[in-house]
């Protein structure tokens, strides 16, 4: 039974996000096609460390054998903890919301548990080397304007890809649903137009499954 991560960094109940109801087509789609096992981070509802002054501390102290605190024994367990179950999943399913041009401070800062030297990339003599392999990563996004004809300000999903190419996942897509609040008329319209390339992008994955 292959494994689905989805990670949620929107903190809205679904029934008040395009983005979160977009993923639940998307996870239902998933389970009609194949025999899968759905486990969801909600990043607001959970403890996500940020790396701060105590994170870098103990990453040093631990990188010289030196002694932890108590607290920070306790936030690289839970940072090795976040990283395990991102490692164990076959697919990784992002969710966020375009705020202020970019995605929920929680999603940065979940990455910053996962992208970790050592584990899942490193640096050699020819340079950096993603060490994350055979995972599939979908980014469902979801964006007030409609940003389809200006890349320019689609840097959000172009880091989640390019920090996850960089730990070695080259399977990658991103899947949007825009211009709910361009066009609050057509924002329902919209959001049926993203399914059907959601059920899409759940067909061509899961035929490779
Ligand atoms: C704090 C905040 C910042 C936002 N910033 C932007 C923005 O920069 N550009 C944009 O097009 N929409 C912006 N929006 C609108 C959201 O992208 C839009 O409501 C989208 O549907 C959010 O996804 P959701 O429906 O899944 O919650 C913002 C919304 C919030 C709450």
């Amino acid at each position: 039974m292959k494994k689905v991560l989805v990670v949620n960094s929107n903190p809205k109940p679904e029934s008040m996000s395009y983005g979160l109801r977009l993923a639940s087509h998307y996870v239902n789609e998933i389970k009609a096609n194949a025999d899968v096992a759905v486990t969801t981070v909600n990043l607001y509802e959970e403890h996500i460390p940020l790396i701060d002054g105590e994170v870098l501390d103990a990453w040093g102290k631990a990188a010289q054998g030196a002694d932890l605190s108590q607290g920070q024994q306790a936030v690289l367990g839970r940072m090795n903890e976040i990283l395990e179950q991102f490692l164990a999943a076959d697919m990784v399913v992002f969710v966020s919301a375009m705020w202020n041009l970019s995605y929920p401070p929680l999603l940065k800062a979940y990455i910053d548990n996962v992208v970790i030297a050592g584990r899942t990339f490193r640096y050699t003599a020819e340079g950096p080397q993603g060490l994350v392999g055979d995972k599939k990563v979908v980014h469902i996004e979801a964006r007030g304007g409609d940003y389809s004809q200006a890349p320019g300000f689609q840097f959000a999903n172009n880091y989640l890809q390019a920090v996850m190419g960089f730990i070695g996942i080259t399977e990658y897509e991103n899947v949007v649903v825009e211009g709910m609040n361009a066009t609050p008329d057509k924002a329902e319209e919209l959001l049926e137009a993203a399914k059907v390339r959601a059920t899409e992008s759940v067909k061509r994955h899961f035929s490779l499954v």
